[in-house]
């Protein structure tokens, strides 16, 4: 099939790269001049694994291409099918903003002959019936199609994903969503537009209460003798429950979920639903950073102006350079502001964009330089740099008290016990002492 998608930021390219590996011929229409250079020179403009080395495959095939202008590559041989994978970022009131889905879709509904038309962009519900109003040559044509990939492992999952869901007025587009996902051996839902939207913002939302749930317990684990990462694991094991998202830490940073969790409680405002549980789920979930500041001020005194604080980390994953909605996004201006005298380490992301994203925070080129002499050090990222460090050196470097805040609950608590250090996780965490030998690794508590 001859396939066009529109914008190529995480999900599009992801798609067209898939797409092409699956055999179609997929042209990535790409406004952004940045983005659509990197891509015409064979660069990913986005960090996933294995995107960079697919990319390539995929253009020696001849089957992939980019564009920026779909009119003119449709003219000269029409799509059959366009997806559109633009964004639809937060506005300021938390609704989301679909200027860009708009836009797409007008230049879709100008194309002749008409295709047939899938928005995977995530929209919240009933939008796919108000923006086909003006179009409504479209509505036998189109289908909504949201995509749950997830960044760290957006190829498999776009490849393997555990359900297909279509929103449609007419049957008419399934044969072409049949042939344009052949490969996919999964369930399909089958509903209308309205639905299929609802799924996708329910579906962010239950992940997102889960970490907020998450949360909450290890605000529970607070007393010395209780442990959240086993209290976690057991909780997961459960095959009911499960282990993904069950991770305490900073709160849910990736791009989505917090954006689509306030597109969901501004459109439930709109329409006089009350939502608690989605309410306490965002609540829980913006006071997260703070509990880094209130730890700080326990370890440090009240005041934390003129303390030198290093932060490792700054991406929410080390497998994604998304940092739209990071919390190191929120909680290093306020260190700044308040501390003053802080550093920045991470080994995926430059000085120059450090110095960029964090105005006043110093940009530090290794671990070992960012904790010499600071009096805390708060972990935001997983790095195995981090995780493997020899903290008895760095502990070694650092002024008292020495304090260690992992925002990730990442560090081995048992590594760290009996070093001239504070360790201060999210939740209690207890050194592994019943039953496992020293040193042995800790179970991973979250799948
Ligand atoms: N990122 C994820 O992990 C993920 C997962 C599932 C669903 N989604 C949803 O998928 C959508 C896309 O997300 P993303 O993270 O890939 O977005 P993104 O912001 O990374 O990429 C969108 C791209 O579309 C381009 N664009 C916008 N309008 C265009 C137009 N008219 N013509 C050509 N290019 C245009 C932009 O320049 C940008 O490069 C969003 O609705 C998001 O909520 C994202």
């Amino acid at each position: 099939m001859r396939v066009a998608i529109i914008g190529q930021g995480y999900v599009g390219v992801t798609g067209a790269v898939a797409l092409a590996r699956q055999g179609h011929q997929v042209t990535g229409i790409e406004r952004e001049p940045a983005r659509l250079a990197a891509l015409e020179a064979g660069r990913t403009p986005v960090s996933e694994p294995g995107l960079q080395d697919e990319l390539s495959l995929a253009r020696e095939t001849g089957r992939l291409s980019f564009s920026s202008d779909l009119a003119h590559s449709h003219l000269r041989q029409p799509y059959d099918v366009v997806l559109i994978t633009v964004g639809t970022p937060p506005g300021e009131t938390g609704a989301a903003d679909l200027s860009q889905v708009t836009s797409a879709l007008a230049e879709v509904a100008a194309l002749l002959p008409p295709p047939a038309v899938v928005l995977k962009s995530t929209v919240p519900p009933g939008s796919s019936a108000r923006l086909l109003q003006a179009h409504p040559q479209l509505r036998d044509r189109y289908a909504y199609n949201p995509e749950f990939l997830n960044q760290g492992s957006a190829l498999d999952d776009w490849t393997a994903p555990a359900r297909t869901v279509v929103g449609l007025w007419s049957r008419d587009p399934l044969p072409v969503l049949h042939e344009l996902y052949g490969a996919l051996t999964c369930p399909w839902v089958v509903t209308t537009p309205d639905t299929a939207e609802m799924i996708k913002y329910a579906s962010n939302t239950f992940l997102a209460m889960k970490i907020s749930f998450a949360n909450e317990c290890a605000r529970l684990c607070a007393a010395p003798d209780l442990d959240i990462d086993k209290v976690m694991q057991g909780v997961g094991l459960d095959p009911r429950i499960g282990h993904a998202f069950l991770q305490p830490g900073l709160g849910f940073g990736d791009s989505c979920l917090p954006k689509d969790t306030a597109a969901l409680a501004h459109w439930a405002a709109g329409r006089g639903v009350d939502t608690p549980l989605l309410d306490a789920t965002i609540a829980v979930n913006r006071a997260q950073p703070g509990l880094v500041r209130d730890v700080l001020r326990e370890e440090l005194g009240e005041q934390l102006a003129g303390c030198a604080i290093a932060v490792l980390g700054v991406r929410y994953e080390p497998w994604s350079d998304d940092l739209r909605a990071a919390p190191s996004r929120v909680l290093i201006p306020r260190l700044v502001a308040e501390a003053g005298a802080v550093r920045v380490w991470d080994p995926a992301v430059g000085a120059e964009q450090m110095r960029q994203l964090f105005p006043g925070a110093r940009p530090c080129t290794d671990l070992k330089s960012a904790v010499q002499g600071a009096r805390a050090a708060v972990v935001l990222t997983e790095w195995p740099e981090t995780i493997e460090a020899d903290w008895s050196l760095l502990a070694a470097g650092m002024a008292p008290p020495a304090v260690v805040v992992d925002g990730k609950n990442c560090l081995l608590p048992e590594r760290l016990a009996g070093l001239p250090l504070t360790y201060r996780g999210i939740g209690n965490r207890l050194p592994d002492r019943v039953g496992a030998p020293a040193g042995a690794p800790r179970p991973a508590p979250s799948a």
